[in-house]
């Protein structure tokens, strides 16, 4: 029988952090997570709600400060779930993701001596990307992030890991969204038109792409049209390089639909990395962390030790970034990503940058390796947080590529499929980044080298 009740005040002390960042206090033998509480701290806690054995509470009183706790990067940080570390000083950000990767590389009996996370440059105002969300609560317009685990709306003045530009659209967006009669999507009665929105940013060529998510699209829509055109009036101001309406008719929790409709401008945005130039369109995917991406990239190529005469695969390649990097250094390479946009932006951007010698194809990546007959000099892995796929990782070991470099945002799927990859695969380097500051996300790099070649 349980003796914690849902709603019970308790008292206790944070001893650790979850592997997402919460707080973790034991208390008469249970485990309590608790949001914002960090380590050392006692606070009054109250019990939320009970999943897979482990309770979650909130943060009714702190007892006893720690002396890392901040008066935080904003105000809503406490809340929104975006930055559950926005309370902690940064360098102690850096050693809890440190201790992350540790953790979970000691479970392969890795040295620990040789992990290290490279702290950013710039731990604010980083994100190149932002989404809103607009929702209808209990009869009401609410826009801005959603609370941690709900789908309740926090306002949102400004994102302070968000790229400026991003903010100062923003709050001149929420100003004309409010003052519109658009109606906002009810996920309850599955009614209303504006479902969210989302804007990236472009540091290269300062501009922003914005994309109104709805429900529903009538071109004659008096509500959505009388937005769009006071949307019109900030294209130069803020210099929007387009405006597309995204069409996402599922009651899912997908944000973007598969439907785009390119209102004026274009769907790309220009970003550079190094001294190349990429295109990104609204779907495809880019990693959020300019600068610690281009950081990231070039510690990949340095442990791969390319040479000119080598065959090169980019798998999970996305807009073709790391490919087209690597491409100068090898004889050739080729990306495989799945997501069609993604690869009509990588041969864009191969062309965009002269490089002749890249090859993009669209398929799972499982799918095209399985049936590679060609042998790899090098391997770069990317895939998305699940990690890679038993299958992909049996045609890895088959294609007994000398060296393979796995670069990964979740260490938890990265170990286990290295315990995997390790039958055959030595590992030579891991290189963590901060490429998610004051989240409780941590991107490594990892080298490994094929053992009896
Ligand atoms: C973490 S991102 C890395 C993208 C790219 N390496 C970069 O840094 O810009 C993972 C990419 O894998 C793609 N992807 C996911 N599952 C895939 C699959 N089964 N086969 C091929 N690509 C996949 C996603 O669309 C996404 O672009």
């Amino acid at each position: 029988m349980d003796i914690l009740a849902l709603g019970q005040n308790i008292e206790g002390t944070c001893c650790d952090y979850s592997s997402d960042g919460k707080g973790v206090v034991k208390y008469q033998g249970y485990i309590i997570f608790v949001t914002n509480l960090l380590l050392n701290e006692e606070a009054v806690i109250q019990i939320k709600y009970k999943r897979a054995g482990i309770y979650y509470g909130e943060i009714q009183q702190i007892i006893v400060f720690s002396s890392d706790r901040t008066k935080g990067i904003c105000d809503i940080c406490a809340a929104c779930g975006g930055c559950c570390f926005g309370k902690l000083c940064y360098e102690k950000t850096l050693e809890y993701k440190e201790n992350k990767l540790k953790r979970n590389f000691k479970l392969i009996n890795e040295d620990l001596s040789k992990i290290h996370v490279q702290a950013s440059d710039e731990p604010l105002f980083y994100r190149n990307k932002i989404v809103i969300q607009a929702r209808t609560i209990q009869g009401k317009r609410m826009l801005g992030f959603f609370r941690e685990g709900s789908h309740e709306i926090i306002n949102l003045n400004t994102c302070s890991i968000s790229q400026k530009p991003l903010n100062f659209l923003w709050l001149e967006l929420k100003k004309l969204i409010l003052a519109s009669s658009i109606s906002f999507f009810d996920d309850k009665t599955f009614k209303g038109t504006l479902r969210g929105l989302q804007i990236k940013y472009s540091s290269y060529s300062q501009e922003l792409l914005l994309c109104l998510i709805v429900t529903k699209y009538q071109s004659s829509d008096p509500h959505l049209n009388a937005l769009i055109s006071e949307i019109n009036k900030l294209r130069s101001s803020f210099h929007l390089a387009g405006l597309i309406i995204n069409v996402n008719d599922l009651n899912n929790n997908l944000l973007l639909g598969s439907k785009d409709i390119l209102l004026w401008g274009r769907d790309l945005l220009r970003q550079n990395l190094s001294t190349l130039k990429f295109n990104i369109s609204n779907h495809s995917f880019f990693q959020v962390n300019t600068k610690v991406a281009e950081k990231l990239f070039f510690k990949a190529i340095e442990l791969a030790n390319l040479k000119s005469s080598d065959l090169v695969l980019d798998a999970f390649c996305g807009v073709g970034c790391l490919a087209c990097l690597v491409a100068p250094f090898v004889q050739k390479v080729i990306g495989v990503e799945i997501v069609e946009d993604a690869i009509i932006n990588a041969k864009d951007n191969a062309r965009l940058n002269n490089l002749a010698n890249t090859d993009f194809i669209v398929d799972d990546c499982t799918n095209y390796l399985e049936k590679q007959e060609a042998s790899f000099d090098c391997i770069f892995v990317d895939p998305p947080r699940k990690g890679l796929d038993s299958k992909f990782i049996t045609s890895l070991l088959a294609n007994k590529a000398p060296k393979i470099i796995y670069i990964s945002c979740d260490p938890a799927t990265l170990v286990r499929d290295l315990k995997i990859l390790q039958v055959s695969y030595e590992i030579k380097n891991i290189q963590g980044f901060d490429m998610f500051s004051y989240t409780s996300h941590v991107e490594c790099v990892c080298e490994l080298v094929l053992k009896d070649k």
